[in-house]
């Protein structure tokens, strides 16, 4: 059986997200979307032009001569390629993290990046996280979920996350103000905004492992969309 669905998982930052939708892809055999990770590649390229964080006639410019790829990788990682340059580690600093709310609210960007995820997922077979996928991006996706957890969980799991990385770790309380700051500046941008979609379904994942975490999601979208007998 082909699978031509789209699965949209959206949530705060530090929910998860990027690993849960990755295993999620492999085991359903679908296309895996980093759309975070498309806001900052636009972040890193506006740094390196030293453009402003403003609509211009010059942001204009260089999003019509953005060429911005997403290459996937056989473990499910991806590499990210802008304008021919490899700006995979680039996109992941602090610097870019704590600049990529401001970019990812400007209407020009969101309406570029929204044309290209929807043309990537044009032909279906995708799973796509972000903050707008079920909202917005994919109104008509076959599964919507909301992937959250409490903001110490997730100041928590970052915490853990750079210490693997082997950078330098703030401590639980600044990340805790800082994972409020970006939840507080996506939940309140004028376009496309974090928030549920009506119709998705939430999963809190405090105390839940990855790979129940995964489990979940593939049961919904086995419960949803296999035909009986086919789990
Ligand atoms: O998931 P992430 O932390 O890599 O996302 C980086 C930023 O991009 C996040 O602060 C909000 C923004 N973003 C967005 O506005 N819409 C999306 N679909 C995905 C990310």
């Amino acid at each position: 059986m082909t699978n031509s669905a789209i699965i949209a998982i959206d949530g705060p930052a530090g929910a998860g997200k990027s690993t849960v939708t990755r295993q999620v892809a492999m085991r359903l055999g679908l296309v895996y979307l980093d759309t975070g990770a498309m806001y900052r590649a636009v972040t890193w390229l506006l740094q390196s032009l030293d453009l402003p964080v403003q609509e211009s006639k010059a942001l204009q410019q260089a999003l019509s001569d953005l060429e911005l790829r997403l290459e996937a990788q056989p473990q499910g990682d991806q590499l990210v390629w802008v304008n021919g340059k490899n700006v995979t580690e680039q996109i992941r600093t602090a610097e870019i993290t704590a600049g990529v709310s401001a970019v990812a609210a400007l209407p020009s960007v969101r309406n570029a990046l929204t044309a290209q995820q929807r043309r990537l997922g044009a032909s279906g077979g995708l799973v796509a996280e972000g903050r707008d996928i079920g909202t917005a991006v994919f109104p008509n996706a076959e599964l919507k979920v909301y992937l959250t957890a409490t903001v110490a969980e997730r100041a928590r799991r970052r915490s853990a996350d750079l210490i693997q990385r082997g950078l330098p770790l703030p401590d639980l309380q600044q990340l805790e103000q800082e994972i409020n700051t970006r939840d507080q500046l996506d939940s309140t941008r004028a376009v496309a905004p974090l928030c549920k979609a009506a119709d998705a379904l939430e999963l809190v994942s405090d105390g839940m492992s990855i790979e129940q975490v995964v489990q979940q999601i593939v049961s919904w979208y086995e419960a949803k969309l296999l035909p009986p007998g086919f789990s």
